[in-house]
């Protein structure tokens, strides 16, 4: 199956960007990291970054065009802010994790509100880096069961 990991602003700054909260991977570590668990499984998967709202709906408009089965994403502060994203995804109906690197929960108030959660097939929130990992093996074992 193709799926697709979403990034969304500042988060191509991870390993430098507050260690204490983001860890110390960066993004392309993690990136081939998923990419690798997912070739192992007979899967195919990409990333995409963007720092811009509009280059990540139209990603998301893509990746139904490409057909892809299975979204994480981790949106960042358009977690927040973005009802075109979610747009996009309820839209394009492709089922997707919500994955945040640090605890929402336990940071600010304008935190705890997500535009993506109550469409998202699940969310996991805290883990750091692991939570991407974990995401995955999530959406493979969801796709093997419809398969
Ligand atoms: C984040 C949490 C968001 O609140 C924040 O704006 C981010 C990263 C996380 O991964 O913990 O940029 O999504």
């Amino acid at each position: 199956a193709k799926l697709l990991v979403l990034n969304g602003p500042n988060l191509n700054l991870l390993g430098t960007r507050e260690p204490s909260l983001y860890g110390n991977d960066t993004l392309a570590s993690i990136d081939s990291r998923l990419a690798e668990i997912a070739r192992d499984g007979g899967h195919e998967l990409t990333s995409f970054q963007s720092n811009a709202e509009h280059e990540l709906v139209e990603r998301v408009h893509r990746a139904l065009d490409e057909r892809v089965e299975f979204i994480i994403i981790n949106p960042a502060a358009f977690t927040h802010t973005s009802v075109a994203l979610r747009d996009a995804l309820s839209g394009a109906a492709i089922p997707f994790i919500e994955v945040h690197l640090s605890n929402v929960h336990a940071r600010e108030a304008f935190r705890r509100h997500s535009y993506f959660s109550d469409i998202a097939h699940g969310v996991i929130s805290g883990l750091g880096a692991v939570g991407y990992e974990l995401a995955l093996k999530a959406a493979l074992c969801r796709i093997s069961e419809q398969a």
